[in-house]
């Protein structure tokens, strides 16, 4: 049977790939406001920073690229990223957090979100633990549980501080809008301040762009055409006169091509051809 893949994993949605085309900018943004936070952890009140853009533009793949960074670039800081799509109350949030800082918080109920607050952060300052936290999707922690919830978050562990100890997460709050941050009292909206990195949709060219690179890791060689890759770009980029949910979503054009390439591996040819693309 002729093969179509050579890395099928390259294009599922929880793949990072090696290169992001159109989001070394954001890439380098992050990095930059945190860069002091990285080199001296402790010695500086740690930056808060917002990603905002619609689904598809790379928000969380940046984010997760920038926390390969992080713990290739500190021995000291950690990097946890908490979906709030899976863990939307605050409870939730705070035992993924503990799980990810290998930090035991016991299994069993019975505890308030206060008492799992204080055991977390009484242990990351016994471990001396510094990190960064992206919330990621942080609108269902809002909806689901108010905007109290993420105000805590939003000063996690700076109770400690007064009373002696360092200013320990940096933090990365992710989503489509602003509109979870109009939610939150006037402090915590101060608190979190203003520092935001925009995500926009991507156009036509950038997912031309990115489907090659991502062909060229999960896809044998001579198994597609860029004629290929050029339709699926034509359906998926921004455009003025659509205004479909998905243009500009590069989630919807990878998943367009892994598609077409299953069909093209199912029905045994050696290419993947525009028919494949075009089937529903
Ligand atoms: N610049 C890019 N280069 C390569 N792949 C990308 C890029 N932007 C997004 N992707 C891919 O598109 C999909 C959606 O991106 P994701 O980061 O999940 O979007 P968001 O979190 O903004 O909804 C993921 O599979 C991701 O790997
Ligand atoms: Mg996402």
């Amino acid at each position: 049977m002729p093969r179509i893949f050579k890395n099928e994993a390259a294009l599922t949605p929880e793949y990072i790939p090696g290169k992001l085309p159109h989001r070394e900018e954001q890439l380098k943004q992050l990095e930059t406001y945190f860069s002091g936070f990285l080199e001296s952890p402790g010695s500086m009140y740690p930056p808060k920073v917002m990603l905002i853009g619609r689904p598809g533009s790379g928000k969380t793949v940046t984010s997760r690229k920038f926390g390969n960074y992080v713990v290739k670039s500190s021995e000291r800081v950690r990097y946890v990223h908490v979906s709030c799509f899976l863990n939307r109350t605050l409870s939730s949030v705070l035992k993924d957090i503990a799980v990810q800082l290998n930090i035991a918080i016991p299994k069993r109920g019975g505890y308030s979100t206060e008492e799992l607050l204080k055991m977390l952060l009484d242990m990351v300052r016994e471990k001396d633990v510094y990190a960064i936290v992206a919330l990621d999707d942080v609108f269902h922690l809002v909806n689901n549980s108010g905007p109290h919830a993420l105000g805590t978050l939003i000063r996690l562990g700076e109770e400690y501080v007064s009373r002696g100890d360092k200013y320990r997460f940096g933090l990365i709050l992710i989503s489509q809008d602003l509109t979870f941050k109009d939610q939150l009292d006037r402090s915590s909206q101060s608190a979190l301040g203003n520092t935001v990195i925009k995500f926009e949709p991507y156009t036509r060219d950038q997912i031309f762009e990115i489907l090659l690179a991502r062909a060229q890791e999960a896809l044998v060689d001579g198994a597609y055409d860029e004629e290929i890759l050029e339709m699926i770009a034509d359906v998926s980029g921004i455009n003025e006169s659509s205004m479909d949910d998905h243009r500009g979503d590069a989630r919807y054009a990878i998943d367009i091509l892994w598609r077409a390439s299953k069909l093209a591996e199912m029905k045994g040819t050696d290419r993947v051809l525009p028919e494949h693309v075009r089937e529903p």
